[in-house]
């Protein structure tokens, strides 16, 4: 298991943690696969960001099944509406809403959960479906 757990603060972080996730897969799926899967990192550390003063990233690969699982959690306010966000072309500020039905898109499985202790957790995982060559 190749595990990373790293705070998302800036632009910079979010850079950063979605070339980890491209490195983490690169060597055990197709291209296409890993930077698909790596913009499934990019739109949550971005709204990490953009809507929670920042929180973390925390990244799972078990190469005996070949799965991925991509975890953020913050301390922000939380999603009121979470059917609402999850819609695509909504957005509670001044983005695209594409992200979060792209994360539900990508991957094979999506939770996502205000936090009891304030807020929000977005859990996504997916087995990779292409071999490296
Ligand atoms: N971590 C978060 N904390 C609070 N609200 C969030 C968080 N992530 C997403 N949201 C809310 O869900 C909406 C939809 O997110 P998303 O689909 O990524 O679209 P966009 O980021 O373009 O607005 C956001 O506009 C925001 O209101
Ligand atoms: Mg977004």
């Amino acid at each position: 298991m190749v595990e990373r757990r790293v705070q998302i603060n800036n632009e910079a972080d979010v850079m950063r943690i979605t070339i980890l996730t491209r490195k983490m897969l690169e060597s055990h799926c197709k291209q296409s696969e890993y930077m698909l899967i790596s913009t499934v990192t990019s739109e949550l550390a971005t709204n990490l960001v953009r809507y929670a003063r920042g929180g973390f990233i925390h990244l799972r690969f078990d190469p005996s099944v070949r799965q991925m699982s991509i975890e953020s959690s913050d301390q922000g306010p939380g999603i009121e509406n979470i059917e609402q966000a999850m819609q695509e072309g909504y957005s509670g500020g001044k983005g695209l809403g594409v992200g979060l039905p792209a994360v539900q898109r990508i991957m094979d499985e999506m939770h996502i959960e205000n936090r009891v202790d304030g807020g929000l957790r977005v859990q996504a995982q997916c087995k990779l479906k292409t071999s490296h060559r």
